[in-house]
């Protein structure tokens, strides 16, 4: 079960943290990957270790926010493998804030990337996994989504594009479905990642995941990789539209 050989994926922001697990995981499962992010050395080096480890894969500079960007690379990445099935969309930007401080720019930039992003990088796939009847797309939101009750300070627009994720792929799912494209969410935890790393959550937040999270860690980015290649395998073929939190069960708390 759960083997992907033969597909042809693109995981977007794979130069680092989940995005790079996401891709080293797809490609352990027999899947040729397109690694995809601002930074084309960083995606040459998860290239580089994708290839080490016996699978196949090929790197490319894309910003998602870009139509004409995602137009492009998607086209190469077909042209070059011969298809597209599976699309992580990855990509993401924290950009904490508080809400009384943030600018028109603040705003449009954390919506560009992580809503408008997946957004186009979505549509454009679909144009090419129509053509084989079979497609996977995962897009990766957050439990910081609404409706779950966590609202974090400085959060007013991540949590907004987050959540525009969630309602974005349900209707994807209903409009995609005749074609044979299924398109689910993950939303995960807290999980060990440079943009948490960085400090862009201080240290009392991520006290508090210790204090929150009943299984009392932060999650590891291949905990978040085996669910995406689930939801990229035959396996998952009656899930569509379903959103999947991962959050060592913060949200049943
Ligand atoms: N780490 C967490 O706790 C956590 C929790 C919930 C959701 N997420 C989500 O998981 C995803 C991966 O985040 P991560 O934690 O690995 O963080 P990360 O910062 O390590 O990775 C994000 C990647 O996105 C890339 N990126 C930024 N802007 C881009 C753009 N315009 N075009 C293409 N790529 C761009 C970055 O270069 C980086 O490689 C994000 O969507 C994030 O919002 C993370």
């Amino acid at each position: 079960m759960f083997k992907l050989d033969g597909k042809i994926s693109l995981v977007t922001g794979a130069r680092r943290g989940m995005g790079r697990t996401h891709a080293l995981a797809l490609a352990k499962q027999g899947a040729k990957v397109a690694v995809t992010d601002i930074d084309l050395a960083e995606c040459e080096k998860v290239v580089e270790e994708i290839k080490s480890a016996g699978g196949e894969a090929a790197a490319w500079k894309l910003d998602v926010s870009s139509a004409a960007e995602v137009d492009k690379v998607i086209g190469e990445v077909a042209g070059r493998f011969g298809s597209l099935d599976i699309l992580v969309n990855n990509a993401g930007v924290l950009n904490l804030k508080p809400a009384l401080e943030m600018s028109e720019e603040d705003w449009d930039k954390v919506l560009n990337v992580n809503l408008k992003g997946q957004f186009l990088c979505a549509q454009r796939a679909a144009k090419e996994m129509m053509k084989n009847k079979w497609g996977r797309i995962i897009n990766i939101a957050s439990i910081a989504s609404g409706g779950t009750g966590i609202g974090f300070a400085g959060g007013t627009a991540y949590a907004a594009s987050k959540g525009g994720i969630i309602g974005m792929t349900e209707t994807l799912a209903s409009e995609w479905a005749e074609y044979g494209i299924l398109v689910n969410v993950i939303g995960p935890g807290a999980i060990d990642t440079p943009m948490v790393r960085v400090g862009e959550l201080n240290p009392e937040v991520s006290k508090e995941i210790s204090v929150r999270v009943p299984l009392k860690r932060i999650g590891r980015p291949e905990e978040i990789s085996s669910l995406v290649v689930y939801l990229a395998s035959e396996e998952s073929s009656y899930i569509t539209g379903s959103t999947f939190y991962a959050d060592g069960g913060w949200l049943a708390q």
